[in-house]
């Protein structure tokens, strides 16, 4: 190819010649700033046990989970989003809202250790009732409507456990603008919210769902988590969280999801953060295992496209993968 007017050979290749040109023109980085590390919690001492779907993954209880939160912070990882698993599971997730619950120990004793680390908590019922779904079932049927006052409680009693933030993920309709006027009116304006906006009813959460014991006891998640072949509607739940006030928008799963990440990008004006899921981990990690691909080049490659198509933020279990290997 050559450049008509003063016929000068175009030659791309000549800025990628050797490494220092290379990073100097390259356009996106992921930085250990960007990624939020998710932890699974449950009740229990001295517990540290691998999840046998998601190698490297562990389940911890209260009092081990800080020398985890010690080594993270150890590698410059001060973000993390708590998953609880508690010993007594109902129909309504009581354990969700009580002062003792899983969740609520685990966030005081990690903040009387390490004030500096930044936790979020996933606000939703399917880890704590006992047919797994995301909201209070009568006649069979999610009712949203009921569903959002718990929320609203679940969402308070983790603000004042001492969370920085929370991430409603449970997909019903109203549910930024309930915990956000509850937030508000509890006096914790300053307290951000981090929709999961755009979910989408997906086969990736697979190994989640055995880390968090939350597979739905009967049908499936299809009436409230969005249609995988949906495009559209994924700008119309995030304009609509925007207007009820969420600060950050996600976007799940995300490897399959990148032109949803990068359509909200172009329609929001507040941040998008992508959840790389458990089963776009574990697919990675047993085909590392297998030897069949170089799993370091492929996690840098998976984060930076996440990065690219638009994301702000990564919430994911290479988090800490990622940062050992940033600079090798
Ligand atoms: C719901 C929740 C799920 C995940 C995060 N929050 C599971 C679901 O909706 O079924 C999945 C995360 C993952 O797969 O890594 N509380």
């Amino acid at each position: 190819m050559k450049n008509k007017q003063f016929n000068i050979p175009i030659r791309p290749r000549r800025l990628r010649e050797n490494k220092i040109l290379r990073n100097l023109v390259r356009e996106t980085f992921v930085t250990k700033h960007d990624l939020i590390y998710p932890l699974f919690v449950r009740e229990g001492k001295k517990i540290k046990t691998e999840i046998s779907s998601m190698p490297g993954v562990y389940h911890f209880s209260p009092d081990s989970i800080l020398f985890e939160i010690e080594s993270l912070l150890d590698l410059g990882l001060n973000k993390i989003i708590l998953f609880g698993i508690p010993n007594h599971k109902d129909h309504i997730g009581s354990d969700a809202i009580s002062k003792h619950g899983i969740i609520q120990k685990t966030i005081k004793t990690i903040k009387s250790n390490f004030p500096e680390v930044f936790i979020i908590s996933d606000v939703c019922l399917c880890e704590y009732t006992n047919h797994g779904h995301c909201g209070i079932v009568k006649d069979d049927k999610i009712v949203n409507d009921e569903t959002l006052k718990y929320l609203q409680r679940q969402a308070i009693s983790h603000v004042e456990s001492g969370v920085d933030m929370v991430a409603p993920s449970g997909m019903m309709d109203g549910m930024i603008k309930a915990i956000r006027t509850a937030l508000d009116e509890n006096s914790f304006v300053s307290i951000p919210i981090m929709s999961y906006a755009v979910k989408y009813a997906s086969a990736f959460y697979g190994p989640f769902r055995e880390a968090a014991e939350s597979t739905p006891q009967y049908g499936n998640r299809k009436q409230y988590q969005m249609d995988i072949a949906n495009s559209r509607e994924a700008i119309k739940e995030a304009m609509l969280d925007i207007k009820e006030g969420a600060d950050i928008l996600m976007i799940k799963p995300a490897m399959s999801y990148l032109d949803i990440v990068q359509n909200i990008k172009k329609i929001s004006n507040i941040p998008i953060a992508a959840y790389n899921v458990s089963g776009e981990y574990s697919m990675v990690k047993a085909a590392s295992k297998n030897g069949w691909i170089n799993e370091t080049d492929i996690v840098n490659e998976i984060l930076s496209s996440i990065k690219r198509a638009g994301s702000d933020i990564i919430i994911t279990y290479f988090a800490k993968d990622f940062i050992k290997n940033m600079d090798k």
